[in-house]
């Protein structure tokens, strides 16, 4: 099994101290930062724009994972990969979402992701594949942390790794919205090496062992 990626989701941290609580998880034995960027018109939810990704580029150099939630990512894509993130996921139901503008972002050096909200199939994305670094694939319906995972999200990983397998991409399946102890596993038998978790780290009292929870089971 492909060693597993555990990325805490900044949306369930304290806004008001964000440096802290990067830093604690970060010592805490976390893989990525997943960074969640909401526009207030992809989903209902405003969240952050690439000024508070660049100041935080300056006290870490944790991967940052950064999630557009955004209807037009061509617009804004290129900000967050100036302020330093490492990977960007911008999802396939926003705007003009093509083969060229996932090579654009590849190009300018950062890694590449789609995601998939849970009404969308992967028969949307099997263009994409090949040249794809990461598929997120939604197990909550995006907007907000602290929801429930879709048990019904597992098959839809099961699909999309059988495919990767069997045309041996080299993408890898991250799995974002109602990650704990019960839901890891779950993720990853069906094949997911990347989880994010936001609310399940942060409310926890003891983070290193809530990150070691999703890992070691
Ligand atoms: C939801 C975000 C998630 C969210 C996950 O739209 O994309 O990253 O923060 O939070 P939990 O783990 O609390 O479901
Ligand atoms: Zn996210």
């Amino acid at each position: 099994m492909n060693r597993i990626i555990v990325a805490p989701s900044i949306l369930s941290a304290d806004f008001a101290s964000l440096k802290d609580d990067i830093e604690k998880v970060e010592k805490a034995g976390a893989d990525w930062l997943h960074i969640d960027v909401m526009d207030g018109h992809f989903v209902p939810n405003l969240t952050i724009g690439a000024m508070v990704v660049k100041s935080l580029r300056k006290y870490t150099k944790m991967f940052f994972d950064t999630h557009l939630m955004i209807s037009d990512p061509k617009k804004y894509w290129k900000d967050f990969q100036k302020a330093g993130a490492n990977l960007i996921t911008i999802h396939k139901e926003s705007n003009d979402i093509s083969k060229a503008f996932i090579q654009e972002i590849k190009a300018s050096g950062v890694k590449a992701g789609i995601s998939i909200k849970p009404q969308t199939p992967i028969s949307q994305i099997l263009n994409l594949l090949p040249i794809l670094d990461l598929v997120l694939i939604m197990t909550v319906e995006p907007g907000f942390g602290g929801q429930p995972f879709m048990e019904d999200m597992l098959e839809k990983i099961k699909e999309l790794n059988s495919i990767i397998n069997k045309n041996k991409y080299n993408c890898i399946i991250e799995v974002d919205g109602g990650i704990n102890a019960q839901t890891a596993p779950k993720c990853v038998q069906a094949g997911a090496t990347a989880l994010v978790s936001g609310n399940y780290i942060f409310s926890s009292q003891n983070i290193p062992e809530a990150i070691q929870s999703l890992k070691n089971f």
